[in-house]
């Protein structure tokens, strides 16, 4: 039987990854794990390990002893936490991917997943329907973190085999954990207010169109990725992957058509420059040719799904 180690299980991802997983495998073949002394409640059936991925040490034992075949390293600091510490995200969103790169060279472990992002992108990239191979020029903190990290997973796999897999994530809209520090986190954070109380302050404009996508796809969209036969996952950068995209107005209007009291209000803040500098809209045409990538959810499931789901007495 497989196993299965995630690295960051108490986030946004990892939470909903890891409960998908156990469905899958067994509860007990998904080992959590997180720097967090206690694990978040949804995962407190199966096995977890408190990890600081920065200790290397202490992750190459952990990693030597339980050997798991797939290992799915999420812990990471988004893009507006990273502005803000700039030295401490390098560091995290860098050396534990070492960590386990050297891991699966050493073959302790048989396939990596390693999550990049849209942030990848910049100024300079051409914003509609952002191609596969494009130009290149992060300005913030985490998207040079990530594009770094692209070329490593690369240059792992080129020199040394490593089975490391990777997707761009858009902007991920979920209810199960609360998001931090993101970027695209108003999409998620919208549904609490307007539950709460029916009203939203954006910290982006109406008009920042930004691709996104709702947590089951991207969940699909990674575990789809890694069962795929090896020979058929042709990038080992990062896959692009489209999701929806849309505005914080087209988000708000979408869920007027349920409430129809709800109201939007618009105070951009420092995130404003940094989606500004992502992409409008991606081309996830490899994804679909490669691994046979296809969405479900539209803008319009995504919100009823939301709103249906969101508990706003979560929100502080
Ligand atoms: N959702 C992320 C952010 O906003 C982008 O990968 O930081």
């Amino acid at each position: 039987m497989k196993k299965i180690l995630v690295i960051g299980a108490g986030g946004q991802i990892g939470t909903e990854l890891v409960l998908e997983l156990r469905k899958r495998h067994g509860v007990h073949q998904v080992i959590a794990a997180d720097v967090k002394d206690e694990c978040v409640d949804a995962l407190k059936a199966g096995p977890y390990v408190k990890m600081d991925v920065l200790d290397r040490a202490s992750v190459q034992l952990f990693v030597k002893e339980e050997r798991p075949d797939d290992v799915y390293l999420l812990a990471a600091l988004l893009s507006a936490t990273a502005e803000k510490h700039p030295d401490f995200a390098w560091k995290l969103n860098m050396e534990g991917l070492f960590t386990i790169l050297d891991l699966a060279k050493e073959g302790y472990i048989k396939k990596i997943f390693w999550p990049s992002s849209i942030a990848v992108f910049g100024p300079t990239t051409p914003r509609k329907n952002t191609p596969q191979y494009t130009i290149m020029e992060p300005t913030t903190v985490y998207g040079i973190s990530k594009l770094a990290g692209e070329r490593w997973c690369e240059y792992y796999f080129n020199k040394f085999g490593v089975d490391v897999r990777s997707i761009r994530y858009p902007g991920l809209v979920s209810y199960t954990s609360l998001p931090g520090g993101g970027t695209t986190d108003y999409a998620v954070d919208i549904f609490y207010h307007a539950k709460k109380s029916g009203e939203y302050t954006s910290f982006l404009t109406k008009d920042s169109a930004l691709p996104m996508m709702y947590m089951e796809d991207a969940i699909r969209a990674t575990i789809e990725l890694m069962d795929a036969p090896k020979e058929q996952v042709k990038i080992r950068s990062s896959y692009n992957l489209a999701g929806i995209s849309f505005t914080p107005e087209d988000l708000a209007l979408s869920i007027q058509n349920n409430i129809k009291t709800f109201k939007i209000n618009y105070q951009p803040d420092f995130r404003q420059e940094i989606a500004d500098s992502w992409p409008d809209s991606i081309d996830d045409n490899a994804a679909k040719q490669d691994w046979g990538w296809k969405e479900k959810y539209d803008l319009k499931l995504m919100v009823e799904t939301m709103l249906k789901n969101v508990d706003p007495s979560k929100l502080n």
